[in-house]
Formats: structure tokens, C-alpha cells, sequence
């Protein structure tokens, strides 16, 4: 029957208990093997130059820049006793500026940042500022990160392998001719980092930064042993988004899965993100829906040109299908929108299929992070672990369902830690500006 057919369909993506166990094991030997081989892991484990987090005594006006997320942010963000107050602009980065030239990228980035300090009067101010670079890099010092490698949407030429600071610094200075302003970069920041930093400006007790939104990653305070001296903490861009890499996901990866993973910018990498991040979830929603389609279990077997569109399923869109106020008919008039014209019936598959789909990301988001919780708490010795995660993200804050899923997964997975989800509110920007907050304390 039809029912059984759509079942089956959606069978490999209803994860069992073992097999998030299972995740939840092969996250941790990620996070450790990363941390002893430098750099040649599936999970790259980053070192962030970022000692502790913010504890109420930064002052000062900064600049924060935001790149990696769905727009492009410019920030000025004032710190007064335990205040901040933040000014700040959108920007959007065009498809041919993110896959076009490194300096184009950059320049782009400068040109906003001009007229961001237009905006807000301050071209002559000379500020410090903090850049939140949301891709992997490989940093020997708070100001300066190599790119590793694109991820998300972005494949512009000559950046990889380049420090993103310097090129930003010379987009700043080619512009100098005619339009004069100076940027003192002290931080280049993962958003993962910059979320935990703004999040314990609120909670001392947030020591982890999620982002589950275009793409997915973790950072958190890893403890080290230093040479004949006492415990030295330091936060750690974990990049898990690459696990799997190495293929130790295969058994949980669908047909579907290699499809996106097929069609993707960059095939082959960034497995764990492919499954959990809102780049993903809905191609991975439409390679199901192709496939229904064409058995004729839907949309009467008509495979249409929309259906055959890649990208057409974003995050906002899942999330409205997948609301519970919404009505039937509303799911199906959003479908047809979207340029699907189906059935009511149709409408409660479609809406199945999102389920299964986003479920599955938050739960594998869940066993990640029961892995990472428990490794802190073990660092620790400790029975018990309470902390804080701060989290942003448009999958995380407009889904439905994503954080309920994820923090109920997380507390069955790790027992014995009880771990609080923090919204951030500003985004990242404010915790890069603490991080130029203490850097500049630190260097005097
Ligand atoms: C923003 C952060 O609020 O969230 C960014 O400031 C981050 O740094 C972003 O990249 C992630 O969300 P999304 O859903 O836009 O990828
Ligand atoms: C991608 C990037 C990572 C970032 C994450 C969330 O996984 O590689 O650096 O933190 O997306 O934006």
C-alpha cells in the first residue's frame, strides 16, 4: 500500500537508541583523534587562542564583522559595567561575490564596512575590531587564521590556505585611495566561539557555542595540562561538521544522502553537516520527494521542472511545513508557492518527509553534543556536569521541533549532565567584540 511504500521510504532516517549511542561514541574518538593528530582528522579540533570567557570587567566601543552566516553583519558594540550596546547593519553577500574571486570577496567586505562607518558617523574613529570568519581556520595567534577550506556555499578562488586577516587588511587598504578609514583587527573568531563569548557575558556558566543553522559546529573549553603548570583552559573550534569525512557515517547515510552529497560544492566533506545543517535539509527533503515522485506515490507521479530545482526547499520554508498551528491547507498553499501543486494528501507526506528529515538532524545534533558534554565532564572528573550551551542559527531558532529534539536527546544520551541551551541574542558579533575586549586587556 501506499502507506507502506512511504514507510519504508522513510525507514533509514528513524535512527534507534544504539545507533545514536553509536554517534554519540564516534563524535568522541573524533573530538580526541583531533586533538592528537594536528590538522589531518576528520574533525579538525582548531585552537582559538581564546583563554576564558568574558567576566563583566570589558569596556570600550568596538567594531564587529560578521561573515559566514546567512548575511553579512557590521557591528559597533559598546561595553559599559556588565552593558553592551550594539548598533548594527545588514549586509547581503551576492552568490557571485561568495563563488567569484577571493579579492572580490574581500573587497565586498570592505566596501560594507565603509559604509557601515558612513552610517554611523565613525569613519575617522579608528576602532578595534573583532572579525567573526565562520569557516575553518587555523589560527597561531588570536589575529591571524588560515582559511582550511571553504564550506557552506562558498568557493571563492586564491583565499584557501591564505590568513583571512591580512586579506581583509589589503581589500581595507586598496580602497584607501579614495575613500580613507583604518580597521585595527585584534580577533578573527569562529561564530561557534563568538555565540559562547556573548552567551556568557549572560551565564558564567557557558562554556560550549553551538550554530545549527546553514551549517553546523561546536566549540567548547577544553582543558589542558601544561608542563609543570596547573590546568590552563582553552576554547577549541571543533569543525564537527566533518565527521564522517572518513567514512565512519556510512552506515547511517542514505541513498538520498549521497545525492546531496554528489550534487554538493564540495563532495565528500563535511559529512555530519550535510545531515544536520539547514544547507542540506532541504535538498535532502526534495532528493526523497523525487524519489516518491517518481514511484508515483506523489504529486501523481509527475516529476516537475520545480521538483528538479535545487535549493528550493529553505530552512524557513521547512520549518513553516513543519509547524504544528498549521493547518493542512496552509501546508499545501505554502507547497504551491512554492510551485508544487498537490493534494491534501500529498501535503501530509510532504510534511512526513520534513519530519523524518529534520528529526534525524536533531537528534545526530543531540549525540554530538551528549559526546562533547560528557568529554568535559570526564576532563573534570566530575559525577555531574551542569552547563551551558550558547546556541544560534536559524535551524535552532525558527524550526519547530529542532530544539525540543536536540535537548531531549542530549539529556538521554548524557545522563549525567544537565545541560541548559541558551538562545544568543545578538549574534556572534558581540561575543567577537569581547574577544577584542580581552585581547586588547591582555596585551595591555
Ligand atoms: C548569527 C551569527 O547570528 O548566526 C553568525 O552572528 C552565525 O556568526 C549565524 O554564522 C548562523 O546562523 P545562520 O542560520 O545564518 O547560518
Ligand atoms: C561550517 C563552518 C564552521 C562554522 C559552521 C556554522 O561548518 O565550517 O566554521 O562554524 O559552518 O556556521
Amino acid at each position: 500500500s501506499l502507506r507502506q511504500q512511504v514507510d519504508e521510504t522513510l525507514c533509514p532516517f528513524k535512527l534507534s537508541q544504539e545507533q545514536l549511542q553509536l554517534v554519540k561514541a564516534r563524535m568522541r574518538a573524533g573530538l580526541e583523534a583531533g586533538l592528537k593528530t594536528k590538522g589531518s582528522s576528520a574533525i579538525k579540533m582548531l585552537p582559538s587562542y581564546v583563554y576564558r570567557t568574558p567576566d563583566g570587567t570589558e569596556h570600550g566601543k568596538y567594531l564587529a564583522l560578521d561573515l559566514g552566516g546567512t548575511n553579512f553583519r557590521a557591528m559597533m558594540v559598546n561595553f559599559k559595567r556588565q552593558n553592551a550596546r550594539l548598533y548594527h547593519k545588514i549586509y547581503t553577500i551576492p552568490l557571485e561575490i561568495m563563488q567569484g574571486t577571493g579579492e572580490e570577496l574581500f573587497d565586498h567586505i570592505a566596501q560594507c564596512v565603509s559604509d557601515f562607518l558612513d552610517y554611523m558617523g565613525m569613519k575617522n574613529a579608528h576602532l578595534p575590531a573583532g572579525f567573526t570568519f565562520s569557516f575553518p581556520c587555523e589560527q597561531t595567534a588570536i589575529d591571524t587564521g588560515t582559511l582550511v577550506s571553504w564550506t557552506k556555499g562558498y568557493k571563492a578562488t586564491d583565499c584557501e590556505g591564505h590568513d583571512v586577516v591580512s586579506m581583509l587588511r589589503e581589500a581595507i587598504k586598496r580602497r584607501n585611495n579614495n575613500a580613507t578609514f583604518d580597521l585595527d583587527i585584534v580577533a578573527v573568531v569562529n561564530d561557534t566561539v563568538g555565540t559562547m563569548m556573548s552567551c556568557a557575558y549572560e551565564d558564567p556558566q557557558c562554556e560550549i557555542g553551538l550554530i545549527a543553522g546553514t551549517g553546523t559546529n561546536v566549540c567548547y573549553m577544553e582543558e589542558k595540562k601544561e608542563v609543570d603548570a596547573e590546568l590552563s583552559k582553552m576554547c577549541i573550534n571543533t569543525e564537527w561538521g566533518g565527521l564522517g569525512d572518513d567514512g565512519s557515517l556510512d552506515d547511517i547515510i542514505t541513498p538520498y544522502d549521497m545525492e546531496v552529497n554528489q550534487n554538493s560544492i564540495n563532495p565528500g566533506r563535511q559529512r555530519f553537516e550535510k545531515l544536520t545543517s539547514g544547507m542540506y535539509l532541504g535538498e535532502i527533503v526534495r532528493q526523497v520527494l523525487l524519489d516518491l515522485t517518481r514511484g508515483g506515490l506523489l504529486f501523481r507521479g509527475h516529476v516537475t521542472e520545480t521538483l528538479k530545482t535545487p535549493g528550493i526547499f529553505e530552512t524557513k520554508y521547512l520549518s513553516q511545513i513543519e509547524s504544528d498551528r498549521l493547518a493542512l491547507l496552509q501546508v499545501r498553499s505554502i507547497l504551491q508557492q512554492l510551485g508544487l501543486k498537490g493534494t491534501c494528501d500529498d501535503s501530509i507526506i510532504v510534511k512526513e518527509v520534513c519530519g523524518a528529515v529534520s528529526r534525524r538532524a536533531a537528534q545526530l545534533c543531540g549525540a554530538g553534543m551528549a559526546a562533547v558534554v560528557d568529554k568535559i565532564r570526564e576532563n573534570r572528573g566530575l559525577d555531574h556536569l551542569n552547563i551551558t550551551v550558547g546556541v544560534d542559527g536559524a535551524l535552532y531558532k525558527l524550526h519547530p521541533h529542532f530544539s525540543r529534539v536536540l535537548k531531549d536527546t542530549t539529556e538521554v544520551l548524557a545522563p549525567q549532565c544537565n545541560v541548559t541551551f541558551l538562545p544568543s541574542e545578538e549574534g556572534s558579533g558581540k561575543g567577537a567584540a569581547l574577544i577584542s575586549a580581552v585581547a586588547r586587556q591582555m596585551h595591555g
